[in-house]
């Protein structure tokens, strides 16, 4: 058998083997409606400047809008042989308009083809994952509001530290999501350029217009070197980077909805409809979505170091390295959109228990250390000696298995003469929370105003 697409050089068809390490329709038929949009704008470019005729621009055009119904539809059949999505449309073009096909890749090749179509694919992405990211930002800030005077412990090394509110941890997850919208928005800025006309790594000789070609596909501007053009998957792995980054966050909201939702915690409860059963135990309620979003995250931190792998010892400009990029996108996009749109639905759904965090929230002497800032302000003690003062309260009421403020007056005046009874006053997780007006800090007021900021930023 001859070989159909480059015939002219060669006299055999590639080995089965050949082809099935070589070709990428599998999965870059996804890119097909980029493919197309690529291909229109092309071709519309080479009639206004006199390269194609007038009327093999109308028949290029009408073949590529056919070719986009039979695949929108499921008519459209994939071939292996003709290796990716671009060699497919392309053959089946020639099917339906003949030789007028061939003119469509003239001043084109694969290379800028591919670069651009990817780089159209990773755009939309990026403005798909900043509007789920707008959605987990609107979730939270709706429980925030809720909860901007729900008490609960705050952790560091997952020991009790000192009381926080729930609104105040549902913002810190805002601002997470936050910087990972502005670090997608931002790689959509740098990514905003076309590579198309780039040719195969050279540019070419015929009067193309890459302005034209880049305002046509919504880029804001055409990339400056043809070698760089060809060659550059930066804006895939930014796009990788950003989904590691906010993937990581997600990550660390489901480890905690995870712990949180423990009996021993039981902070939360999630919904039924974003957890599973037991086959087996039948009162369990496994927090399944949790634990996945937290599980996508190790094949989208893969991804990010598969493609830079592969990157990192390719000489300019184009390799077939490069078609490797693809899957790890594809992945990508795929597993970030469910785990955020399943963080969203859990944080939306989820049950709190506010009476097991406040009681939680007072548990391991969590406001040891406002007795401490108790004599700094009253009795003007240096902080390292109201720490050790304190230190000696709390070992007290450890030994007694009691509350710092169930501890009488008379012990506490027995460590120090210091600590009258206005101490009473700041032991308790409400005092301890509302005291916390620090710009930052987590006073329910300050809750209260952060969450009108962010309001105010979303609809900017
Ligand atoms: N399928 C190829 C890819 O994804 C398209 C570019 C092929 N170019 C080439 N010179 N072989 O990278």
């Amino acid at each position: 058998p001859g070989n159909e697409m480059w015939g002219g050089r060669f006299a055999q068809g590639p080995d089965a083997i050949m082809e099935g390490i070589n070709a990428s329709i599998d999965f870059d038929k996804r890119l097909y409606r980029e493919d197309i949009a690529g291909s229109l704008a092309h071709a519309a470019m080479l009639a206004e400047n006199g390269i194609i005729s007038k009327e093999d621009e109308v028949s290029i055009r009408e073949g590529l809008e056919t070719i986009r119904s039979e695949i929108d539809s499921g008519a459209f059949s994939f071939s292996r042989e003709r290796e990716d999505i671009h060699m497919n449309i392309e053959a089946r073009l020639a099917e339906l308009i003949g030789p007028a096909a061939g003119r469509l890749h003239t001043a084109r090749s694969r290379n800028d083809q591919v670069a651009v179509d990817f780089r159209l694919y990773v755009k939309s992405a990026l403005v798909d994952v900043d509007a789920a990211l707008t959605d987990l930002i609107e979730a939270l800030l709706t429980r925030a509001q809720e909860h901007a005077g729900t008490v609960m412990p705050g952790f560091t090394h997952l020991q009790a530290a000192q009381p926080v509110t729930f609104g105040h941890h549902c913002l810190a997850y805002v601002e997470m999501a936050a910087r990972d919208r502005s670090r997608a928005r931002d790689a959509l800025r740098r990514m905003d350029e076309s590579p198309l006309g780039a040719a195969a790594l050279a540019g070419t000789g015929f009067p193309i217009d890459r302005h034209r070609t880049a305002t046509e596909l919504g880029f804001r501007e055409p990339t400056r070197n043809s070698l760089d053009s060809v060659s550059d998957r930066d804006f895939a792995i930014e796009f990788l980077a950003v989904a590691a980054m906010t993937a990581m966050h997600l990550s660390r909201l489901a480890e905690e909805i995870v712990i949180w939702s423990t009996p021993q915690f039981s902070f939360v409860q999630l919904s039924d409809a974003f957890s599973t059963g037991s086959s087996i135990m039948p009162q369990k309620k496994n927090p399944d979505a949790a634990e996945l979003v937290r599980a996508k995250t190790g094949r989208i931190n893969g991804s990010l170091v598969s493609l830079l792998t592969v990157m990192k010892g390719l000489p300019l400009s184009y390799s077939k390295d490069m078609q490797e990029d693809k899957e790890q996108v594809f992945d990508t996009v795929d597993s970030l959109s469910l785990a955020l749109a399943a963080m969203t639905g859990m944080v939306k759904d989820m049950a709190i228990n506010a009476d097991k965090m406040r009681a939680a929230a007072g548990a391991g002497f969590s406001t040891a250390t406002d007795l401490a800032d108790f004599l700094v302000r009253q009795a003007g003690l240096p902080f390292r000696e109201a720490h050790h003062v304190t230190g000696r309260v709390v070992a007290l009421a450890e030994s007694r298995k009691v509350a710092l403020e169930d501890l009488p007056l008379a012990d506490l005046q027995a460590i120090d003469v210091r600590l009258t009874d206005e101490v009473y006053s700041v032991l308790s997780v409400d005092a301890s929370v509302a005291s916390r007006k620090s710009f930052g800090g987590t006073a329910p007021e300050n809750v209260v105003r952060q969450i009108a900021y962010w309001r105010n930023r979303l609809a900017e």
